[in-house]
């Protein structure tokens, strides 16, 4: 019934719960449930008297077919395409279907993810058919430091995707956060399989909050959504993750042969907080610094009071120097 209530309102007018229920075959009190239930795990559902009830343009469910046609280019299509409606990660659920003896490309989707990994041991936040959670496996050879620069590259092509898409003012936050008026956009956790001195995977973790709207959710940073933005760009999950992966392989494709080196300009651009005075933390040690942007490997240029230093990704944390 979800799935067909969320097809017939994906139009972004109004309609009444009346006509939903005769639609579905349901009753006016059934759809009221199911809508409600909805709006308290924070989709965005607009209620107006007399009119009834509306949700933002484009804010389907997942579907392959639709992301299929929307592809501006054709390497998207030769990818093996998964989506599961609930599972506990997609990047662990890529890692399980992996086979390091062909390794190929896949993606995996999900409307929901019961145990979604962040960085740093986080939990990544995943309500049903609200974000976009996807995985994307891509083998590399050559070992793991062939892949140096990848999560920042990612989150350029994140950023990009979403200027197309009608966003402006998407930032990113060294290493690879993106965000919106200051706050969270979207993640990005990459994990490696196989061999880390010769052939091996790199599993691509990509959240992105769309449509979340729960100013009550178990998020421990601030945090915004696309739909939070109210810019009217594009909201339909389907387009944006089109867009996306073609974009992504497109840049794997340029990545795989000259690095990261080629991405590092645009990188600054969009940096968050280029020249600004930060503190780098790992573990219990602490760098204070202005940040000077990224060098043609995608490590941090800080100017200390010991001259440039370049910090690697890993386990470490940036922050504004007057944050605690
Ligand atoms: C972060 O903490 O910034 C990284 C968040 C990454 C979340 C995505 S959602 C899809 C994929 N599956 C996961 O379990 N995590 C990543």
């Amino acid at each position: 019934m979800l799935a067909a209530l969320f097809k017939m309102m994906s139009d972004g007018r109004f309609h009444s719960g009346e006509s939903l229920g005769r639609a579905l075959g349901v009753s006016r009190a059934a759809v009221w449930k199911s809508l409600k239930r909805l709006e308290e795990d924070g989709y965005p559902i607009q209620r107006v008297r007399g009119k009834g009830y509306r949700v933002p343009p484009g804010a389907a469910l997942l579907d392959l077919d639709e992301i299929t046609n929307a592809f501006p280019g054709k390497l998207g299509a030769e990818v093996q395409w998964q989506l599961l409606g609930t599972v506990d990660s997609t990047n662990a659920e890529l890692m399980k279907q992996l086979s390091m003896d062909h390794p190929r490309p896949m993606i995996c989707i999900a409307e929901q993810q019961t145990a979604g990994r962040g960085r740093r041991g986080r939990e990544w936040v995943s309500p049903y058919g609200q974000n976009i959670y996807l995985s994307l496996a891509l083998p590399f050879s050559g070992g793991a430091q062939r892949l140096e620069g990848l999560s920042l590259l990612v989150g350029l092509v994140l950023v990009e995707t979403l200027e197309v898409s009608g966003f402006k003012g998407c930032a990113l936050k060294w290493p690879n956060d993106v965000l919106l008026d200051g706050r969270k956009l979207a993640g990005i956790l990459i994990e490696i399989a196989g061999d880390l001195t010769s052939d091996c995977v790199a599993i691509i973790g990509v959240g992105v909050n769309v449509l979340m709207n729960d100013a009550d959710a178990a998020i421990d940073q601030a945090w915004t959504s696309l739909f939070l933005s109210r810019q009217g760009g594009v909201l339909n999950r389907n387009l944006l993750i089109a867009e996306f992966v073609e974009r992504l392989l497109q840049a794997a494709q340029v990545f795989r042969a000259e690095g990261f080196a080629p991405f590092a300009a645009a990188w600054e651009e969009r940096d968050a907080w280029y020249g600004l005075p930060v503190s780098v933390r790992s573990g219990a040690t602490s760098i204070d610094g202005v940040e000077l942007g990224v060098d043609a490997r995608g490590a941090l240029r800080l100017r200390t009071g010991d001259g440039e230093v370049l910090l690697n990704g890993g386990e470490v944390s940036l922050r504004l120097q007057h944050d605690s």
